[in-house]
Parts: C-alpha cells; structure tokens; sequence
C-alpha cells in the first residue's frame, strides 16, 4: 500500500522539516514543502532531497484567501492529505482550513498555552521560568490556540544562556515531531 501523502509548511532554517524527513519509518511521505520566504535555509534542504517546493510571495498576491487557493491547488496536485507546520510564520486562514479539515497540525516552542506567537523560546527565558517545552496541536483561527496533541517539557536552569535553551527545545521537536506525526496516522 502506497502512503499518504503529506507537505510541511516552513518559513525558516527548516530544522524540524528536516527532521521529519530523515526520521526512520515515518507513515506518510512529504511531497512538496510549502515556503512564503524567497531565501529561507528550508528551500536548499528540500533540493538536497528532492522534494518539490512552492515558494510564494504573499504580497504578489491581493489577499490571504487568493494565496491559499494557490497552495490549495498545489497541495491537490500532489494528492496531499496531511499539512505539518514547522516554523511556517504565518497565520492559517479559513480557506485553507476549510480545505483539509482536521488534518493541520503545528508545532510551538513552549508549553501552550504559555508563550504563543512570536519568540516563544525567548518569551520563556526572559519569564525566567523554570520549565518550558514544545507542543504539538491542531490548528484552528487563532495564534497558537488549537486543540493540543502532545507536549513535552524541557527544564531551564539558572545556568542556561538563551541559545543553550533553544537548542535543548530544538532537540525535543526533532524527536517528538516525527514521533506525533506517525502516531496521528497510525490512528486515523
Ligand atoms: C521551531 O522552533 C518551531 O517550533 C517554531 O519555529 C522554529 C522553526 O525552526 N515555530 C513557531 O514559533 C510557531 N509559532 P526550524 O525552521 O529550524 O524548524
């Protein structure tokens, strides 16, 4: 049996999409990588791979509605069921959510709903809170706010600098990302 078909949405240096696509046995295969920054690290990782990217520029567009129909026609001309977010900054609207209901799903930099939005590791740090984390959940309109999945802690230490963090937070995701993902397949 062939497996599902799924895209990864990135806006950045594409760590955790990496992750994904090099994590060992993972239930779906990525097709396309879906990216709205011309120069992002993301675009070179996929090439390495190649696998198909869209690259968009929203403002060459006259709204949110008229970029996401494009990327709803690149997704059905892949055959893409499945939409992981990884770092992709941006606000999902309505015609993409409507377009593949249940099946959107994020990765955030904290325990939400602690820390939404922007900077989240940064957030936590200058909060000088003791624990913080990654979550993975749905998507639904808001920042950071859809059902949640799965989350995992990261304890922070007086020690920690802010980058030391950040790359304890990243090592999390990579694991648990590809992990949730095959999880939500494996059920659905
Ligand atoms: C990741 O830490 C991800 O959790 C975060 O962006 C980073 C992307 O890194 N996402 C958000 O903050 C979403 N609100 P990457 O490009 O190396 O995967």
């Amino acid at each position: 049996m062939s497996k599902l078909k799924a895209a990864v949405f990135a806006s950045g240096a594409g760590s955790n999409f990496q992750a994904i696509i090099e994590a060992r046995d993972l239930a779906c295969e990525i097709v396309l990588l879906i990216c709205d920054k011309q120069n992002a690290g993301v675009i070179e990782i996929a090439k390495k791979h190649q696998i198909s990217t869209f690259v968009f520029n929203a403002k060459e567009f006259a709204s949110k509605q008229a970029y996401e129909e494009k990327i709803i026609s690149e997704l059905r001309k892949k055959e893409v069921s499945w939409i992981f977010l990884a770092g992709y900054m941006r606000i999902v609207g309505s015609t993409l959510l409507q377009a593949f209901p249940g099946k959107i799903v994020n990765i955030h930099p904290s325990l939400l709903p602690n820390f939404p939005g922007k900077d989240a590791i940064a957030q936590a740090y200058q909060a000088g809170v003791n624990k913080t984390g990654v979550t993975v959940h749905y998507i639904d309109e808001g920042i950071d706010t859809g059902p949640i999945i799965a989350q995992e802690s990261v304890a922070v230490f007086s020690k920690d600098t802010e980058e030391a963090l950040k790359k304890k937070i990243q090592e999390v995701e990579h694991q648990l990302y590809p992990s949730v993902i095959n999880q939500l397949l494996q059920t659905k």
